[in-house]
């Protein structure tokens, strides 16, 4: 049975969901929306692995912060969370914000990772022109509501002939994430972003499987971000998802789904041979 669970670790509440069996498959969600954009993989890949979701310090119901924080933090409250779980090695993904701390994670704690999914993200760091703007997005925090934020970013983050509502709510489900995250959160996690550095050689140093996804229409991150980093990564597959923007695995999960499950399958434990029993 699945439900949410809370843990304190690193003096913060965690709220985290996980369910199914096999290797673990740990995924961290999107700026500024939360766990809950995972559930066509919480509930697709449950009976090939084990996946856990959580919110991010700030995110979803996980405890509400001064804003203070940086990228590196947020891998080393993974670390703490995973060490409090007892879990040893996980696969890692990451949507976009959620790949820029699952690289950051890969460089403080490769042990712990058996693999990576990069989604709609990108090794490099900010150009100083997005940097400014981020950094000016958080010092105006007081100034806009997450409301109105949630309305001018919503629609971007699909691909354009989807940004309309659809039947499946889909944009609705992501305009009311993004209005219930903090104001404090939204500028910590610009700040924190904007701060992070390229980590282009952790991945070119990086001895694990990686499977790369884009959303082949994502309108926030750039096309040639994925080739970027798929040009560095000594062992990666990559997936383009057509009909997809920033979100591929809420527009797509099916795409996303058997491109996870195909990537996952080399992680699932070899039934041990049958050795026949000497008769005497
Ligand atoms: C995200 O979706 O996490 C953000 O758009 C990433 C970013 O702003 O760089």
């Amino acid at each position: 049975m699945r439900k949410d669970m809370l843990t304190t670790v690193n003096g913060l509440e965690f709220n985290y969901v996980h369910h199914g069996v096999g290797p673990t498959l740990v995924l961290l969600h999107a700026f500024p929306l939360n766990y809950r954009m995972w559930e066509p993989q919480i509930t697709g890949l449950n009976d090939m692995c084990h996946v856990l979701a959580l919110d991010m310090r700030g995110f979803g119901a996980s405890e509400a912060t001064d804003g203070d924080f940086t990228i590196e933090n947020l891998a080393d409250d993974l670390h703490a969370l995973m060490q409090h779980l007892g879990h040893e090695r996980f696969v890692l993904g990451g949507s976009s914000m959620g790949g820029y701390v699952a690289m950051a994670y890969a460089e403080r704690y490769p042990e712990d990772l058996m693999g990576l999914a990069l989604i709609a993200t990108r090794a490099t760091a900010d150009t100083p022109e997005k940097r400014e703007e981020r950094l000016k997005t958080a010092a105006s925090v007081s100034a806009f509501t997450p409301a109105t934020l949630a309305k001018t970013m919503a629609p971007t983050m699909f691909a354009p002939e989807y940004s309309k509502e659809r039947p499946n709510g889909l944009l609705s489900a992501v305009r009311a994430w993004i209005s219930g995250t903090p104001p404090l959160t939204i500028a910590g996690a610009q700040r924190a972003m904007a701060n992070r550095p390229d980590r282009t050689q952790v991945l070119a140093g990086f001895q694990e499987p990686v499977l790369v996804i884009a959303g082949e229409q994502d309108q926030i991150m750039p096309p040639d971000a994925a080739d970027q980093m798929v040009e560095v990564l000594p062992y990666a597959t990559l997936v383009r998802v057509p009909n997809a923007g920033h979100l591929p695995n809420m527009e797509q999960p099916e795409i996303v789904n058997q491109a996870l499950r195909q990537f996952m399958k080399q992680f699932t434990p070899k039934p041990a041979a049958h050795t026949p029993s000497r008769q005497t």
